[in-house]
Parts: structure tokens; C-alpha cells; sequence
């Protein structure tokens, strides 16, 4: 929608030079209005020729829209309008690449750069290569400092891996990827978390009747920032017991349509709609067409400044809380800010230095970065897989199955503790997280910038160059259309592919896109003799190399818990089709448009 805002004022533009023209067969007596006619006329379109010349220069030999190139808001006119109409952003990018049947190609994105255009790849064994490979060469772009900066300039999703601090946050938060933290902390967080969906869930199944669905994101949601928060923080948001204690009090059902039910919204904690202001902000931010209008526009009301404020004094409170139970506890840690803590404080007094969490800033920017990246994007994950396992019964039931079996086996079936389902084989559900994953692209895209001048795919890239790596998506589904010649790729490149070749088991490789094809949900695929295999298709959801997800494993954690225990609690029967569809709404993430679940429980 913003997008679209860039594209009217354009239009604007047009309309008053073509009214000039109009203006010249107006009598003598109106001049006055043919001369301010004129002279609008005279400065739109001295600013389009100035801005034509500005424009940058396409790269030579990568495919581009021709016009684009002359367009003041180049590419994004047409972006813009692909947004409107669908609510999608990635895909339009990859449907550039298949527009042109070339892997690489060029845009003209003023948001993004107004000095160099803007690279699109898609091509896996070339992004694969880029992202382990050649960070040196290309690195996080300048963009996500920009987008990112405005809530966390000192969060490690905006630094170069080259400076010190993206290193210093790294090494500091790198403590909750431990097995001791995941085991210990993290997986009774996501099962409270879970748990608490369940209830909440159950209850709403009662109020809503069999015949009745309701929309599933809003809690979903809330359940994996309840359980990123409870992580970090060691507190409970209460987001979820909020919903519960809501229907408990009244159960105002108001009836929409008549497969679908909306529940009143129960009121959430300040700090709730706070984080709820920054990332309105976020969203405008990184969608709208010049992000630097939009962050002086947030700065300006006030909005910005006043929930930044606000968020800061929620999270002080938090890591002066947690700094406080390491001084009184005795060494038993309960979230990441008291690992950091007592490590820190551990560190410090044995080297004398000061020090690194005195400087609270940046435990704060680090601390509200997780707290944003890690649980949207779950989220959308986990909607997505719901989506799957509602539209394909047979799966959903040999998944329940399959977890009966495995938990019976172990003897802790249908006691099912935190311990029971990390520790468990659970081969068919990593391969319905990792077949979920590969369809939904809910991270579709990351973000780099050339940081010399280097070659990619055999093309000449100038220095400060904006590359997306698009990692699925329809170039990833058409692998075929975007065929590459060897020739063209480096040797890290050529030897990236050939190592997923020997990867990918010989019998599969060649059965897969007969038996299974690529846009079909099939966990199967990644079942090799009953074992999940990670190998059995590329695909790159998390990216990979020094800038990959840092958060992978808490993703895959929590997915395994919620799904897990979603799975065993209800039976999420199919949908009419007016609450289906596959439709994305882009924003931080790629997100199912709509989502509704009806969960009831098992006869
Ligand atoms: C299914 C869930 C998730 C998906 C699909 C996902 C995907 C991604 C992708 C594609 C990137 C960009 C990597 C690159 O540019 O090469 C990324 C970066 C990142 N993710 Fe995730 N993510 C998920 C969950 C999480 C969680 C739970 C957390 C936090 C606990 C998290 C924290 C981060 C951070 C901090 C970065 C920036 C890393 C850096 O700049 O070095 N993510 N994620």
C-alpha cells in the first residue's frame, strides 16, 4: 500500500504534464493559468530528465527492464503495483528472474540504491557459495542498517562481520545456542508456551462449535514471542493467559460469516503494544518506497521517539532485574540476560576490565533484535505448516501416528514432558518442519552488498552494489528455466555444486522430481529408509555461512515443541475453501494471508 503512494505521486506528475499540453488551446484570457500550466509543466519535467540522468547505469550483460532505467521510481512502480494487487514482494522479485530466464538480473530500486542498481539472484549453488564463501567480498547491506537501525542500531542483523561490536554480540548471545541452554531453558519455555496455545485453543474450539473457524496467527504469534520473551528475559509476558482469562470473563462471539467466528481481543500489557508500535514502524519502513521518508515521517510525530523510549525503559527494568537475581542466586540461570550476565560479571572481575554488559545499550539493541526476529518468523512458520497438515489430512494423521509411536515406545506416552521431545527420534516430523520450511519460504530473501568489485555468475559487479539472494520462491521451483552455464560460475562456486550432488543420496536424487514434485507438500521426500535426511533436496530457509539465521536452532526447537504438542492435542479438520488459499502477505517476513483452524479434540 505504501508502495503504491510513490506510484500516484508519479502519475500526479504525468497528469499535470499532460494538462499543460491541454492548457495551450486555452484563450488569452486564461493565461495566468496556461503560465503556472507551463511552468509546472517546465519543473516536472526538468525534474524527470534530472532524475533520468541520475538514475544509475545498468551493469552491462544482466538482463533489465528496459524502461525501468529511465523511470524516476524505476522498478517499483511495477513493484508497487504487484504489492497492491497481491500483498507480495518477494515473489515479484523472482518472477523478474523468471521474466528474463536469466538467474541474475538488475533493477532499478531507488529504496534500496540510488546509485548502483539493485542485483536479484537465484540461483542456490551461487548464493550457497556467496554466503560461506565470499563474505568478504559480499556482505550485509547498508539497507538493513537503515531498516534495522531505527529500533536497534546496534543489533548484529545491520553490522558488517567485519566490525568489532558484530563480533562482541556474537560472542555474548552466542550462550543461548549451547545444549545446556536449550535443553534447560529454552525447551520448558516453548512448552509452557505451547501449552498455554493449547488452552487457549481448546477454549476457543468449545465457544466456536464444530461447524466454526477462527483466525490462528494473532496467537501463534503471541505464543513464540511468550516464549522468546520468557527465554531472555526470565519473566512471563502473560499474553496468552490474558487471551485465556478473556474468554473466562465473557465470550463475546461475534459472527462474521457463517464458517467464521472473531473473538473480542483481550487487553495485552503496555510493553505488548509498544513492540506492536515499533514494528508498525519496521513494517512502513522496509516496505514503503524511500525508507528514509518514512523514518523522518515516525521521528517527526514523535511516534518513533516515544515507543523507543518506552521500550527502553521496559528492557532496562528487565536487565536490571536479571542482573540482580545473578548477584542473590547461586549460580542457577533461568534466561539468556543472566547467562550474560553472570558470565560477563564472571569475566570481568577475573580480568579487572570493565565489563561488556555495563554498556546496557547494546544488550538492549541485541536483546529487542531476538525478541522481533525470533518470533515472527516461527510464527509464519508454524501457520504455514498448520495450513499444510489441514489441507492434507492423510499427512497430518501419519504424523500424529508417527508421534504416538515414537512417545508409546519410549514408555512417556501421554505423559510427554519438555525432556521427552527433544530427546525423542522423531524422523517424520523433522520432515515435516523441513518440507514446511522448503514450501513456505517464509524468509525468502537475504540482503548483501558487494564490498569490492567481484564477479558474479561471470558478470563484472561494481563495489557497493545491492544483492538479493533469493533462496525460494518461484526461481526455486523453476530451476530448470534458469539453467546456468558452468562456465560461468567460480570455482568455489562449481565446487559448491558438485559437493550437493555427492551429498544428495544417488537413488533419491534422481526420483525426486518424477515422484515428488517440487511445489508439492510431501514430507516423504526427506525420509530415507525411516531416517530424516537433511540433504534430500537444497534448500538454504535459515541462509547459511558467518551470516546465516542465528537463531536456527531455537526455530527448529520451537517448531519441534509446538507442532509436537498441537498434533497430539487436536485433530485441525479442513477448512471451507473461502478461509484457504496459499496467498502471501509480505512484510518481515512471508506470512499466509489467512490461516484459520477449527482444532478439535481426538474421539
Ligand atoms: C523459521 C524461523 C526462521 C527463519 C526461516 C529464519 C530465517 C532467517 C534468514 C533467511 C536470515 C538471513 C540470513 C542471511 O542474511 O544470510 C536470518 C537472520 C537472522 N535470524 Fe533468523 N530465521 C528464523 C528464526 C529465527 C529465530 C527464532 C531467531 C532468534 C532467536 C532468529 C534470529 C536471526 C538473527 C539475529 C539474524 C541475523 C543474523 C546476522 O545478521 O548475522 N531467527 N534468519
Amino acid at each position: 500500500m505504501h508502495l503504491l503512494i510513490g506510484c500516484k505521486s508519479y502519475k500526479y506528475a504525468l497528469g499535470l504534464m499532460f494538462l499543460s499540453v491541454h492548457e495551450t488551446s486555452l484563450p488569452v484570457k486564461s493565461m495566468p493559468l496556461s503560465f503556472v500550466a507551463y511552468a509546472l509543466a517546465f519543473f516536472v519535467a526538468s525534474w524527470l530528465v534530472s532524475h533520468a540522468l541520475l538514475m544509475p547505469k545498468p551493469i552491462p550483460g544482466i538482463p533489465y527492464n528496459f524502461f525501468a532505467q529511465y523511470l524516476p521510481w524505476g522498478d517499483m512502480v511495477s513493484l508497487g503495483i504487484h504489492y497492491f494487487r497481491t500483498g507480495e514482494v518477494f515473489r515479484w522479485l523472482s518472477l523478474q528472474n523468471l521474466h528474463h530466464k536469466s538467474p541474475l538480473v538488475q533493477l532499478f530500486l531507488p529504496s534500496f540504491s540510488t546509485i548502483c542498481p539493485t542485483l536479484v539472484l537465484a540461483d542456490l549453488p551461487e548464493i550457497d557459495d556467496i554466503v560461506k564463501r565470499r563474505t568478504g567480498e559480499l556482505d550485509r547491506a547498508d539497507l538493513m542498517h537503515t531498516w534495522f537501525g531505527i529500533l536497534a542500531p546496534r543489533g548484529m542483523l545491520g553490522l558488517k562481520t567485519s566490525q568489532s561490536i558484530f563480533r562482541e554480540q556474537r560472542r555474548l548471545w552466542g550462550v543461548v545456542l549451547s545444549p545446556s541452554f536449550l535443553d534447560e531453558v529454552a525447551a520448558p519455555c516453548a512448552v509452557r508456551a505451547a501449552t498455554e496455545l493449547a488452552d487457549l485453543w481448546e477454549r476457543k474450539a468449545e465457544l466456536a462449535g464444530p461447524t466454526h473457524a477462527f483466525e490462528a496467527q494473532d496467537n501463534i504469534k503471541m505464543a513464540t514471542l511468550e516464549a522468546m520473551w520468557e527465554m531472555c528475559t526470565g519473566s512471563k509476558f502473560g499474553l496468552l493467559r490474558a487471551s485465556i482469562e478473556r474468554l473466562e470473563k465473557s465470550c463475546p462471539i461475534k459472527s462474521k460469516k457463517t464458517d467464521e467466528v472473531v473473538f473480542t481481543q483481550a487487553k495485552m500489557p503496555k510493553s505488548y503494544e509498544v513492540l506492536q508500535t515499533l514494528l508498525m514502524c519496521l513494517d512502513w519502513v522496509m516496505l514503503g518506497f524511500s525508507s528514509r521518508l518514512y523514518t523522518w515521517f515516525f521521528t517527526y510525530t514523535g511516534v518513533l521517539g516515544r515507543a523507543v523510549k518506552e521500550k527502553d525503559i521496559v528492557l532496562n527494568h528487565c536487565i536490571d532485574t536479571a542482573r540482580q537475581r545473578v548477584m542473590t542466586s547461586k549460580g542457577q540461570r533461568t534466561c539468556a540476560l543472566e547467562e550474560i550476565i553472570g558470565r560477563e560479571l564472571a569475566l570481568s572481575s577475573a580480568s579487572e576490565e570493565k565489563s561488556n554488559v555495563e554498556n546496557g545499550a547494546a544488550l538492549r539493541d541485541e536483546l529487542l533484535e531476538l525478541l522481533i526476529t525470533g518470533h515472527e518468523t516461527t510464527a509464519s512458520s508454524i501457520a504455514w505448516a498448520l495450513k499444510y497438515l489441514t489441507d492434507n489430512p492423510d499427512i497430518q494423521k501419519r504424523l500424529k501416528d508417527s508421534l504416538i509411536l515414537a512417545f508409546s515406545t519410549q514408555g512417556c506416552f501421554p505423559l510427554v514432558t519438555a525432556h521427552d521431545i527433544r530427546t525423542t527420534p522423531l524422523p517424520y516430523l523433522e520432515a515435516v518442519i523441513a518440507e514446511t520450511l522448503r514450501l513456505s519460504n517464509t524468509g525468502p530473501v537475504s540482503f548483501r552488498q558487494t564490498m569490492a568489485s567481484c564477479e558474479i555468475l561471470g558478470h563484472h559487479v561494481p563495489a557497493g552494489t545491492p544483492v538479493v539472494l533469493v533462496t525460494a520462491g518461484p526461481s526455486y521451483m523453476s530451476p530448470d528455466m534458469l539453467s546456468t552455464s558452468p562456465d560461468a560460475r567460480s570455482a568455489t562456486s562449481r565446487a559448491a555444486m558438485s559437493r550437493q550432488v555427492e551429498l544428495s543420496s544417488p537413488t533419491r536424487r534422481k526420483a525426486d522430481p518424477i515422484i515428488y514434485g517440487l511445489d508439492v507438500f510431501e514430507p516423504e521426500r526427506w525420509l530415507l529408509s525411516g531416517s530424516f535426511d537433511p540433504n534430500a533436496t537444497h534448500m538454504l530457509p535459515f541462509s547459511a555461512g558467518p551470516r546465516g539465521c542465528f537463531g536456527k536452532k531455537i526455530a527448529l526447537l520451537e517448531l519441534r515443541f509446538i507442532l509436537t504438542i498441537l498434533i497430539l492435542r487436536f485433530e485441525f479438520p479442513r477448512g471451507s475453501e473461502r478461509l484457504s488459499g496459499y496467498e502471501a502477505q509480505d512484510g518481515l517476513t512471508s506470512r499466509p494471508q489467512n490461516c484459520y483452524v477449527s482444532p478439535r479434540a481426538p474421539k
